[in-house]
């Protein structure tokens, strides 16, 4: 790995790379809320169109992300299951056979089992504590393996470098959802990724207030996903982009914050005995602390807190909270809290979930930028709401 040179993250999120600026030009990106631009008469040179991805605020936000993932090349698309979606078809083609991480949100799931068994591309799930079990995995056909850093919901961390050693030995493409780390914590390409994809609607933006998604690599990677975006259209709208390159702007303080509001209130919870289980790599008794004390710059802002009483504490302790908002996502400049067996994995059974490490009462908290007390009071709320039965 090449240490990182020139200007910092938050620099990089503020200005992009910076730049002399001609006088009297806005000192913000305006919104080019058309969806057209007007042409030379006569000329052959491609045109201006936001379906295209090439209207400047696109464009400027692309530059950008590509800068923060230290990436040749970015493109952001209308949602983060787009960018995944086109993000694999720039790789698979019919015929063609995936590995994936079995620790995956329950959307990409669905996306590999209904419409790539559609389009003839296999998949194959892999536990990702079998170590070896990637390597065996890998067919003549294999084009690419997909896994997310740091995973939906369960918190664990994926030894990126070591399932790239894999997909270097054998040619193929490592494909990383990061969304849940963010570039500020981890920048998969740095350890031997390929191919980033990120939804931007949660860290990116912070605000609650957008759907986006981008995918950051090679320029050639990128030049196809934007042939496809082109083609099947899921672009991002002008205003969704000026938007998500606003929230940038604040992404190290806003990452920074709910980095140690989330191990704040893990430390707390863990000393709970309402809680079974308490998820947050920054624990020492995490499973994967080692490598994420390794790999990542911050452990991030979300915890998983496993309450006593199933499904039933966790409906009342949630009915409860005043602070916290009671919706899926993550991400946002607001604590967010969620059940993923009604939520992110609603389409598992309950014991493929349970298998998964996420049983009834698992609760995915997201930790915002609010005062970590005014959380942690909250959540004594939502104790004292599961307790008043
Ligand atoms: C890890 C992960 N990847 C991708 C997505 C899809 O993102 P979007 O909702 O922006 O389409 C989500 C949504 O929650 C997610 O959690």
């Amino acid at each position: 790995m090449t240490p990182r040179t020139g200007p910092g993250l938050s620099t990089l999120s503020i200005h992009g790379r910076p730049r002399r600026q001609a006088d009297w030009t806005p000192a913000v990106m305006p919104i080019y809320q058309s969806a057209t631009f007007r042409n030379p008469v006569g000329s052959d040179e491609e045109v201006i169109y936001t379906r295209y991805g090439n209207n400047p605020n696109q464009v400027d936000l692309a530059r950008k992300y590509a800068l923060l993932e230290g990436a040749e090349q970015a493109i952001f698309v209308a949602s983060g299951m787009a960018a995944t979606a086109l993000a694999h078809l720039a790789v698979l083609r019919p015929g063609d056979h995936l590995v994936s991480s079995r620790w995956i949100y329950g959307g990409t799931r669905l996306l590999f089992d209904s419409e790539f068994a559609r389009l003839g591309i296999e998949v194959t799930y892999v536990d990702p504590d079998m170590k070896r079990a990637w390597r065996k995995a890998v067919n003549a056909n294999t084009r690419a393996i997909f896994v997310e850093a740091l995973t939906n919901p369960t918190l664990r961390v994926i030894d990126v470098p070591a399932i790239a050693k894999v997909t270097q030995d054998q040619g193929i493409a490592l494909i990383v959802d990061s969304t849940f780390a963010s570039p500020v914590n981890f920048r998969p390409l740095e350890h031997g990724a390929d191919i980033v994809i990120t939804s931007a609607t949660k860290f990116l933006n912070g605000h609650s207030d957008i759907i986006a998604g981008a995918v950051a690599g090679t320029a050639s990677v990128i030049d196809e996903v934007t042939r496809l975006m082109r083609v099947w259209g899921p672009s991002i709208d002008p205003h969704a982009a000026w938007l998500t390159e606003r929230g940038m702007k604040t992404l190290a303080l806003r990452v920074e914050r709910a980095n140690s509001n989330a191990l704040t209130v893990a430390k707390w919870a863990s000393q709970r005995a309402e809680f079974a289980a308490v998820h947050h790599p920054g624990l020492a008794t995490h499973p994967d602390h080692a490598l994420a004390t390794k790999l990542f710059d911050g452990y991030g802002g979300l915890v998983g807190l496993v309450l006593k009483g199933g499904a039933a504490a966790a409906q009342r302790f949630a009915s409860r909270l005043r602070v916290i908002t009671h919706a899926p996502s993550l991400a946002g400049v607001e604590s967010l809290i969620s059940e993923p067996r009604l939520t992110s994995h609603k389409a598992a059974s309950p014991e493929e979930r349970a298998a998964l490490g996420i049983p009834d009462g698992f609760l995915r908290l997201s930790c915002g930028c609010e005062d970590s007390a005014d959380i942690i009071a909250d959540l004594m709320l939502g104790l004292e709401a599961v307790r008043a039965r």
